[in-house]
């Protein structure tokens, strides 16, 4: 058995263990496709260093082999442009915009997917081509279509579906639009992230259906949603347990910004502990309620910033213990969250899968407990 084989079957043995893979045909899946294909170089974090920074690691150099089979997310391209070949001599600062991402996360998101045997699947987000692979080797390549934003990346995954004996369908174009002329699809995934769903998805979908998604937004927060089509355009479904996130599809990133500068405004006290922002699921309620806002700072000192309409909301500790907000501009952004984090202590702080989402063709509205709780319009 080769190395790359024997650290395979180690790692499906683990995620069989904790419980990832039940399914034989995922099992089997896990089992048969070489990761090492997809990933013949990534870049590692090099520890500490901020901005962030990256060295590259290449097949053949020390660590590539049991990196690849280390079930970690594998970073492969940073900023739109820069892949680990491109770096020839030390580290590279950027912000990751493609990986392979985590095979226990792959694998357990195709389970909540349910995907069967002569489903037709449309994946968003092809990355390094890894989990396409996984999907072809479970549902047949003939019933899989998957879509890469960027050129680059797409070109270099359909060169290793081909040497990894794989078939899919592959688009290179925006997978918001879905696959306009490749439907109706039983099932959808998305490994790139959304600030609402996409109305193409709804209506390539057929009723009955299912859209497996993260949502994110510009404050950096994520949750990981499993939809069921109702009808064209409509669906319901509820927000799923854990802690996902995803690489943000690049049309829906947040715009560019200049300079933090910080401007007066009106000041008042917070009703709310800003550090509550840094909670997984109040950090999302807090993008829920301001989702044109950018998150900066941290702890009791959070600022907010939309950089459309210039309001700015920043928090700081006050001497009695409690904490004061200066909001400035047209959108009172800390009012807006203050709100919302109000409404999330109220119910007890529960994590994200006490939510559910509403899509209809008047919005898309994230509730809390049931449809009627308090709610949030996503941003279409
Ligand atoms: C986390 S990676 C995908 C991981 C991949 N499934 C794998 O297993 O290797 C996210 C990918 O989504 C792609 N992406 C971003 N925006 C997209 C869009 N609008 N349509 C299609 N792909 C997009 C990125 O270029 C990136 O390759």
């Amino acid at each position: 058995m080769s190395t790359a084989t024997q650290l395979r079957a180690s790692l499906v043995d683990r995620l069989t263990e904790d419980g990832t893979l039940t399914d034989p045909g995922w099992h089997s899946a896990a089992r048969a496709v070489p990761h090492e294909l997809f990933t013949p170089s990534y870049f590692l974090p090099v520890a500490g260093n901020v901005p962030n920074s990256y060295r590259p690691v290449r097949e053949g150099e020390p660590g590539w082999l049991e990196g690849v089979y280390s079930d970690e997310t594998l970073i492969t391209q940073l900023d739109g442009r820069t892949r680990p070949d491109d770096v020839t001599e030390g580290t590279v600062a950027g912000s990751p915009s493609s990986s392979s991402t985590l095979p226990s996360l792959v694998l357990r998101m195709w389970h909540q997917l349910g995907a069967e045997a002569g489903h037709r699947v449309l994946e968003i987000g092809t990355g390094t081509g890894y989990s396409t692979a996984l999907g072809a080797h479970r549902l047949g390549g003939t019933n899989l279509t998957s879509v890469e934003y960027d050129p680059v990346v797409g070109t270099a995954a359909a060169a290793a579906l081909k040497a990894a004996g794989f078939a899919p369908r592959l688009i290179i174009g925006d997978g918001l639009r879905g696959d306009p002329d490749g439907g109706p699809y039983d099932r959808l995934i998305a490994t790139c992230s959304v600030r609402h769903v996409p109305l193409p998805w709804l209506h390539q979908v057929k009723p009955g259906g299912r859209i497996l998604a993260t949502l994110s937004g510009w404050s950096y927060a994520h949750a990981l949603v499993l939809l069921d089509v109702t009808g064209p355009g409509e669906a319901t479904g509820r927000f799923l347990p854990g802690y996902t996130s995803f690489m943000i599809a690049r049309p829906h990133d947040r715009p560019p910004r200049p300079a933090l500068a910080l401007l007066p405004g009106e000041e008042r006290p917070s009703l709310i502990d800003p550090a509550k922002l840094e909670d997984w699921t109040g950090g999302w309620v807090a993008q829920l309620a301001a989702p044109s806002a950018e998150r900066l700072g941290a702890g009791a000192e959070q600022i907010l910033w939309d950089v459309s309409t210039g309001s700015q909301a920043r928090t700081a500790p006050s001497p009695d213990g409690g904490w004061t907000v200066v909001q400035r501009g047209p959108v009172r952004l800390w009012d807006r969250v203050e709100q919302a984090i109000q409404h999330w202590q109220a119910a007890g702080e529960p994590h994200q899968e006490e939510f559910g989402i509403t899509v209809s063709a008047t919005g898309q509205r994230v509730w809390l407990g049931t449809e009627d709780g308090p709610g949030w319009n996503l941003p279409i």
